[in-house]
């Protein structure tokens, strides 16, 4: 079987879901529930023999050795992470916590269990951390694209703590030759993505007529990626990947900010015409030490290992705002009383500049 970490949240979710339909080997799925996470996100298989769930936190050493010694993984894909910028602006050092402390804890368990597994099944293990592009900083417009060269430059608390992670993935293969890959992804969008990041936040308060809060001028670029896209990436990276490698996974599809609220007001528009959702567009306060711009060559993934992506910006946006019309109990059940409380922290005191 394969331990999946943090399999509550958005692309965990994704992934244990894509996996299922396309394997039958179990998956034992860990995860904290934070806030970000939702365990009806994987109701289907709540009869599924092939799922375990497991409540418990990638810091709890003594519940990570159980879990190994219960489960015997022949990988691990570690998800679990705090993963919002913002929230690290607010709470740093829960972040360094989760994804420095809980990382480490998570590569010491997996390194005892690795070591004392016998040589057939040693050989075949694998340790693959799920990281992000922005460990590498910010691009300027003109900057040749992230690639797996690329100078550790973190700038926010988040970007940071994943950093620390990164370097601990590397250093306990080259100390101990866990066979350790890392992938640093773009920006992921798609169904089940909880409404604080860009793309959800502006489809439900698009659809509740809330306004739609672009930060500073709105021109960052991000290089997004459709979810599915990426699990496949990585699926592909734990089945053919080289152990001690980085791989950069990216869409080839760079959108300014604003780019991408517009897209989603005009497709709304289309997909369920109402009011002029650009006329919510409100340009608010800037998030502090925002980066300018991330973008991806995936090129080696590509090459080495022939993964391409599937959707297009424009194919990934449909599915993605189709999903989230067709599931308006989820889009209600994930605006709870904690959520309306993180609205009013992070937008609640910011300016608005201009419409
Ligand atoms: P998410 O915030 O939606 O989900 C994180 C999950 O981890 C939640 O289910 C949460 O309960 C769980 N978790 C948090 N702390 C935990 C702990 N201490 N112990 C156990 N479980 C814990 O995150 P996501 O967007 O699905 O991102 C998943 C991973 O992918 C993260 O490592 C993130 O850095 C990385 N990543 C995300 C993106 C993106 O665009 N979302 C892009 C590249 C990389
Ligand atoms: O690049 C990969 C990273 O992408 C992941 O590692 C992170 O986990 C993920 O959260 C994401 O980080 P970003 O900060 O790029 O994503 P977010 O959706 O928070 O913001 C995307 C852009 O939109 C960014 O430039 C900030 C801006 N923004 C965001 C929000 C929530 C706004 O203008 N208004 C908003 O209300």
């Amino acid at each position: 079987m394969i331990l999946v970490t943090g399999g509550c949240g958005f692309i965990g979710s994704n992934f244990i879901l894509d996996w299922l339909d396309q394997s039958d080997e179990a998956v034992v799925n860990v995860d904290a529930l934070t806030y970000a996470a939702h365990p009806d996100n994987l109701d289907l298989l709540a009869d599924d023999p092939r799922y375990t769930f497991v409540r418990a936190d990638i810091c709890d050493a003594e519940a990570m050795t159980r879990l190994f010694s219960t489960h015997q993984p022949r990988a691990v894909i570690h998800f679990a992470a705090e993963s919002h910028v913002d929230r690290s602006i607010h709470g740093p050092l829960e972040f360094v916590r989760t994804n420095v402390l809980g990382t480490a804890t998570l590569l010491e368990t997996a390194r005892r269990y690795w070591q004392a597994l016998p040589e057939a099944q040693a050989s075949r293990f694998r340790f693959l951390h799920v990281s992000t592009d922005e460990v590498f900083g910010s691009l300027g417009p003109d900057d040749a694209r992230f690639h797996e060269g690329s100078q550790y430059q973190p700038n926010s608390p988040y970007s940071a703590s994943k950093a620390g992670s990164d370097h601990l993935a590397r250093a306990y293969f080259h100390t101990y030759g866990l066979p350790v890959m890392t992938t640093n992804c773009s920006n992921n969008y798609g169904p089940r993505q909880f409404p604080e990041k860009l793309i959800p936040l502006m489809i439900v308060n698009a659809l509740a007529g809330r306004t739609l809060p672009v930060y500073g001028d709105g021109r960052q670029i991000r290089d997004w990626l459709y979810v599915g896209d990426h699990c496949a990436a990585l699926r592909r990276v734990l089945e053919a990947g080289r152990p001690g490698e980085l791989y950069l996974i990216g869409g080839d599809a760079e959108k300014t900010n604003l780019e991408v609220v517009h897209a989603i007001c005009d497709l709304l528009g289309r997909l369920r015409p109402g009011p002029d959702y650009r006329s919510l567009i409100r340009h608010v306060s800037d998030r502090p030490g925002h980066d300018r711009r991330y973008a991806i060559d995936a090129s080696k993934l590509k090459r080495a290992l022939g993964w391409m992506p599937t959707e297009s910006f424009a194919s990934g946006m449909e599915r993605t705002l189709r999903w989230y019309l067709d599931h308006a109990e989820w889009v209600a059940s994930v605006q709870s009383g904690d959520y309306q409380r993180w609205l009013a922290t992070q937008y609640g005191e910011r300016t608005v500049e201009r419409a």
